[in-house]
């Protein structure tokens, strides 16, 4: 599952009630998410008692593993599977001209997160099933997203052939699956996130990466039936008073919705504002009963 939107969406809030809601299902889950350096702290990782996660997946609670992403890991595990010698791979990673080469082109560094990917998507439990039966990806927000579910097609096109293009075909075959693979976005019933979650679904559609749906979050619940709002909205007239963008909010949430129905035919589905203490378990138990919103006939 690459769980993908707009930055402060709440992608990485999404990823953690998922995996939590997943492990209790019995699953065995890896979380993992796209990171530049091993020593950044991560926000996802503070969801799981931790500073940051490890490059090599780690124990989180039993039936759970996280890993971050690093270009530099996953060309290293290429280089190893490729000349079949983790020591020969580190020795030339440790060359600077090659290193500063394939940290300088982005498709390079891409090539490395898709790669480490991979090998967790390979990965073969003592049971012969998958490893990971969910791997979940705390996605970067729109544009990197699309370098990377498009990378197979833009890097395939330049090396057809061989080792590089072997493995991006086979992870070009995981990504384009619809039963093996889905990107669920997240958005706020917003202006700007829902435009932006629109292009991202059009963008996906062109990298042909199967879509789960749409998770609107921080849905506001209002308080009041129309006939109370239409009494309210008379009382209070013109004026400023206090508290009136929280007395509008569920109406530009309202022209929102109907703004994402209306321009997309994926299921979307609400989630909640929660308060922040406790948030990942409200959202786990929201996530357990949730359905999609339903369309008017017209
Ligand atoms: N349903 C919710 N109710 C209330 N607060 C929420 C909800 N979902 C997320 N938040 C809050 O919104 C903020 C952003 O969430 P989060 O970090 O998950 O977003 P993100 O998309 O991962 O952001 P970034 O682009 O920084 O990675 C956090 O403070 C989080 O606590
Ligand atoms: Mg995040």
């Amino acid at each position: 599952m690459l769980v993908t939107g707009k930055g402060g969406v709440g992608r990485s809030s999404v990823t953690a009630a998922l995996a939590q809601l997943a492990r209790a299902r019995g699953r065995r889950v890896l979380v993992t998410e796209i990171g530049d350096a091993p020593e950044d702290y991560s926000p996802l990782a503070r969801y799981f008692g931790r500073d940051r996660f490890s490059v090599e997946p780690q124990v989180l609670e039993p039936g759970l593993r996280g890993v971050v992403l690093l270009a530099r890991t996953g060309q290293e595990l290429f280089l190893k599977s490729v000349l079949r010698s983790g020591t020969i791979a580190r020795a030339a990673l440790s060359s600077d001209v090659l290193r500063r080469l394939l940290s300088a082109g982005p498709s390079f560094r891409e090539m490395g997160v898709f790669f480490q990917l991979l090998t967790y998507l390979r990965a073969q439990h003592a049971d012969g099933k998958p490893e990971y039966e969910l791997i979940l990806v705390d996605m970067p927000a729109t544009g990197h997203t699309l370098s990377l579910t498009g990378l197979p097609d833009l890097l395939l096109k330049l090396v057809p052939r061989g080792p590089i293009a072997e493995s991006l075909k086979e992870g070009q075959a995981y990504l384009n699956d619809p039963t093996r693979a889905a990107a669920w976005l997240v958005t706020l019933p917003e202006t700007l996130p829902v435009s932006e979650c629109l292009e991202l679904i059009d963008g996906l559609r062109k990298t042909q990466v199967p879509i789960g749906g749409v998770m609107l979050n921080r849905m506001p619940v209002d308080p009041f039936t129309p006939a109370e709002r239409a009494l309210l909205t008379t009382a209070l007239g013109h004026r400023d008073v206090l508290g009136h963008e929280s007395f509008d909010r569920p109406l530009l949430t309202q022209r929102e919705l109907a703004r994402l129905l209306a321009g997309t035919s994926l299921p979307v589905y609400p989630l909640p504002e929660f308060a922040h203490a406790g948030l990942i378990g409200s959202l786990k138990t929201a996530l357990e009963t949730i359905a999609p919103i339903a369309r008017s006939a017209s």
